[in-house]
């Protein structure tokens, strides 16, 4: 038998080298270069270019007519909302996350829903013992949901198996890093294993028909492992994300071929497993009688979803000499970083000798860029202990010169905003108000100082 090459794969990124490095040499990433055996040439390979031996492909006109696929609803409408309207027959959909978050919670209950409404759905878990699975379910209420369960890694062996029964509807995969193709040497979790397992699963998929869900797990620097390449494999990609002490979980779609991204699910984490939050739009907000100083209202915009969250500030003196710390959570630390210099050069600002504490309420995660000019709004109410007026949202974006950029869909913002009582609003300039919300224009970052400092 031939010696099979052995090449190093970056688990990061999953470029190979010939030798093994500290660092990789194309993402930059330590210590990740793992042994892995190299893909080698076929026979057919071997024979024939690649201008020749291939088969003939269809060439179709770009403006001919397109059916759009239909969706399978999952019995989660915030599920199929971060589809873009269901399942796609024959698609596959990774689901990543960070470990507890609630991915396998929130999978068994859409199989279980799916399950209930007549789908044919098998669960296969490489993480937990199929008893495991049953007792989650019964704490789920669905114990009796006619889903079929296994506890399998063998990706041969699970594919061999369904493909002996009737077509099913979805079959999830928890998880994919625990899924081993006997296509190829190495151990499960490495990333050419990941890929292997993925692509079979995938094309499984394809040919049969059946809805595939991998879920994924995400490492500590915020990547599904190996899974860059996952995720140009699959055709849909959903993040799963929450704080985990905070009841409230976001479903975010990163990727989608089969519909916009950016949409978002809410669900709350009950006893009794994963709920869906309809009408997310306050659940971000904290209630209060009196203004506090540094807390600002965002109405931040998630895919198409009006959604208001209360960005909070903190800033402490330290005497001169001591390094500040600045701890984000909810938020770009680059981000802050830069809002921190812009309020300085650009309106003489001083946060060199505080430390700085960012965090979006309620666990949410904000990547809306309208976000700066509430941020900044907190950060100047934090350090001059004056206050935002009560009742006021804010929202634009703001550049490195300081000046105050329009942001989309304003009066989606606005409208949820005078929906939920608020009246008062710091806005790009160019945006007006909108029923009984009174919106006052902010140019750039001086004059929003003004603003808060001028409302003592
Ligand atoms: P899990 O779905 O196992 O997370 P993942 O698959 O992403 O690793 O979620 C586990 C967490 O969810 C665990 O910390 C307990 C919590 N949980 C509830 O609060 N209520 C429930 O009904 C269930 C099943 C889990
Ligand atoms: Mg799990």
């Amino acid at each position: 038998m031939a010696r099979v090459p052995l090449q190093y794969v970056c688990q990061a990124c999953g470029s190979a080298q010939r030798k093994w490095m500290g660092q990789c040499p194309d993402c930059g990433e330590w210590n990740t270069l793992q042994q892995e055996a190299a893909a080698s040439a076929t026979p057919f390979q071997q024979k024939h270019s690649l201008k020749s031996g291939g088969r003939t492909i269809a060439l179709s006109p770009l403006n001919a007519a397109v059916e759009l696929p239909p969706r399978i609803p999952t019995g989660f409408g915030e599920l199929d909302r971060a589809l873009g309207g269901g399942l796609v027959a024959g698609s596959a959909v990774l689901i990543g996350g960070d470990p507890g978050i609630g991915k396998s919670t929130l999978l068994l209950q859409a199989a279980g829903r799916m399950a209930v409404a007549g789908h044919g759905v098998a669960y296969v878990s490489g993480e937990e013992a199929a008893d495991q699975v049953r007792l989650r379910a019964r704490r789920l209420g669905l114990a009796d949901a006619p889903v079929m369960l296994a506890a399998a890694t063998s990706v041969r062996d699970i594919l061999t198996t369904l493909s002996a029964q009737p077509p099913r509807t979805l079959l999830v995969i928890d998880s994919i890093q625990t899924m081993h193709s006997d296509q190829l040497e190495g151990a499960p979790g490495t990333v050419s294993q990941v890929r292997a397992a993925a692509l079979e699963l995938i094309g499984w998929a394809k040919e049969t028909g059946t809805a595939v869900i991998l879920v994924g797990h995400v490492t500590k620097d915020g990547q599904i492992a190996g899974p860059r390449v996952l995720e140009h494999m699959v055709d849909a990609v959903l993040y799963f994300e929450g704080e985990g002490r905070h009841q409230y979980r976001v479903l975010r779609a990163v990727k989608n071929r089969f519909g916009g991204t950016d949409e978002i699910g809410v669900f709350a984490m009950e006893a009794d497993g994963l709920a869906e939050v309809p009408n997310p739009s306050s659940m971000f907000l904290t209630q209060r009688d009196e203004p506090v100083a540094g807390a600002v209202v965002f109405p931040a915009l998630e895919g198409t979803r009006p959604l208001l969250v209360e960005m909070q500030a903190l800033t402490v003196r330290l005497p001169s000499g001591a390094t500040p710390r600045r701890a984000v959570v909810g938020w770009d630390s680059a981000r802050l970083a830069m809002l921190l210099a812009v309020l300085e050069s650009r309106a003489g600002l001083g946060f060199g000798n505080s430390e700085v504490y960012l965090n979006a309420a309620g666990g949410i995660r904000v990547v809306d860029p309208a976000a700066d000019l509430a941020v900044a709004a907190a950060l100047i109410s934090a350090l001059t202990d004056r206050p935002v007026p009560p009742e006021t949202v804010v929202f634009g974006e703001i550049a490195l010169s300081g000046e105050v950029r329009p942001a989309t869909h304003p009066s989606l913002r606005l409208r949820e905003a005078e929906k939920l009582g608020f009246r008062g609003a710091l806005v790009p300039p160019g945006t007006s108000g909108v029923g009984r919300l009174q919106a006052q224009t902010v140019a750039n970052i001086g004059a929003l100082v003004d603003r808060i400092v001028g409302n003592a």
